[in-house]
């Protein structure tokens, strides 16, 4: 209890900090976000209900606790992995904060590819990995600590508990109720405390009524705050150029979707320097405004892929997606080798795209008839772009070929340019005029 309740002041203290523009910059998309939410939900959560159990369980059984060297072993774990797998974390986002931010003195990225980033920080993945199994393992040590109480609880523990059963708090006048000075006898404690132990219990006992109430004091909160920003259409700006994606864009989306490719790489670059000069132009709100659900995602464990369209020939992302340490030595990034030899599915575009439109893009009924035409044609397009770059033949029908489609138009409705390298900007003096004299 006492790690649990440090833990939520911790956790809920960082929570805060983190909305601060500045300490944002360094723990959003990186591994601090993963160690902070790690520390929330073990810490403070977990050795909650850890806690909680040990003290309830031998109550209710009538039974002690079948080994406090085992809880006390299951203690000492979960702290020790619970410190290390924080930490880690912290170490590796601050480090890829460190990295993905470093400029050299005339003004170029240190560490321009990506991949530098995440290999400086796989060890600390594997620390990660063993301070998980320790928790873990003291969760197992837990469950082997209650069954084993519960089955050595006498059998008539209910009816014993019946019999022992303290005297209600409530029930002032029952001889040796719990009433410490009297505090019951004054008027004003009595009323406040009918008061609130009724319409504690009056919703306390009723669980339907309870939880509306509450989902609607949460919906209260959460939508006052929201419903004004749907309806102001000024807070988002249109762009003209911003055009909703091809019936294929859509079945490659999908599949970035399925795939989970979200879980590693964001789709929103920061107006920060060392974020334009990685990735490009930074992200507007307008571009996004067919993309449902968005994915600006919250990790970045690879690249953020918002400006990825046009970057790589599609043959790169062919031969990425079958293995992606083939084009990137040392990647992380799992394989997507099935991609290349399932089919993707057309046969609910109509039904998509159908959906989209109730969420707000705008596609006619016309495109939608001519969707399947239109996926036949941009399919064979990248296919034949593949071919013709020495890649594998026979992918107009695939899913990496949707997946393609959807990669290369990424962040390509508006136009933008790659940053160049600036030439240093020192004046040079000028060579002095030859001497007339001499
Ligand atoms: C486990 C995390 C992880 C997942 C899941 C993942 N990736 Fe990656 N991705 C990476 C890493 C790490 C890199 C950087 C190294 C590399 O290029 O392979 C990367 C790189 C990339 C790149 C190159 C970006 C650039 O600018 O060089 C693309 C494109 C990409 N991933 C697409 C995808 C797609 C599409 C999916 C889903 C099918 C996916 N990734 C799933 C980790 C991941």
């Amino acid at each position: 209890m006492v790690v649990a309740v440090t833990y939520y002041g911790m956790s809920t203290f960082e929570g805060p900090m983190m909305s601060i523009k500045s300490v944002n910059a360094v723990s959003h998309f990186t591994d601090w976000t993963i160690g902070h939410v790690h520390a929330g939900a073990l810490g403070w959560n977990a050795f909650l209900s850890f806690g909680i159990l040990y003290w309830v369980v031998p109550r209710l059984w009538k039974t002690p606790l079948y080994s406090t060297k085992l809880a006390t072993a299951h203690f000492w774990v979960a702290t020790v992995g619970l410190i290390t797998y924080q930490v880690s974390m912290w170490v590796a986002g601050i480090t890829q904060w460190g990295m993905w931010r470093a400029f050299e003195p005339d003004g170029r990225l240190s560490y321009p590819d990506f991949i530098e980033t995440v290999i400086r920080i796989v060890p600390m993945y594997w620390i990660r990995l063993v301070a998980a199994i320790l928790f873990f393992s003291g969760v197992l040590m837990l469950v082997w600590n209650v069954v084993k109480t519960i089955r050595s609880a006498p059998a008539n523990f209910a009816e014993e508990a019946e019999v022992h059963a303290p005297p209600r708090v409530r029930d002032v006048s029952a001889p040796g109720a719990v009433t410490p000075a009297n505090t019951y006898d004054h008027a004003f404690f009595r009323i406040q405390h009918e008061l609130s132990h009724g319409i504690h219990r009056a919703l306390e006992s009723r669980l339907v009524l309870f939880t509306v109430l509450v989902v609607l004091a949460l919906a209260v909160g959460s939508l006052v705050e929201a419903i004004p920003m749907f309806f102001d259409k000024d807070n988002v700006k249109e762009i003209a150029s911003v055009k909703p994606l091809t019936p294929l864009e859509v079945i490659g989306r999908d599949i970035y979707l399925r795939e989970g490719c979200y879980n590693c790489h964001s789709q929103m670059v920061r107006p920060f320097r060392y974020e334009t000069e990685r990735y490009g132009e930074y992200s507007k709100a307008g571009e996004f405004v067919y993309d449902h659900p968005f994915q600006w995602g919250s990790k970045r464990t690879g690249p953020d892929l918002h400006r990825v369209g046009g970057k790589y020939p599609s043959l790169w992302h062919v031969r990425h997606m079958d293995r992606p340490a083939s084009t990137t030595p040392g990647s992380v990034m799992p394989r997507y080798t099935h991609l290349r030899t399932t089919p993707f599915d057309t046969s609910l575009i109509g039904s998509k795209m159908r959906a989209l439109r109730i969420v707000g893009v705008p596609y006619t009924d016309g495109e939608i008839d001519a969707a399947p035409a239109a996926i036949e044609a941009q399919a064979k397009t990248i296919a034949a772009e593949v071919e013709a770059q020495q890649g594998p033949r026979g992918l107009a029908d695939k899913e990496i070929t949707a997946l393609t489609a959807y990669l290369q138009r990424l962040g390509t409705d508006i136009r933008w340019k790659i940053p160049q390298p600036q030439a240093p900007s020192i004046v040079v003096p000028a060579a002095p005029a030859a001497d007339p004299v001499k």
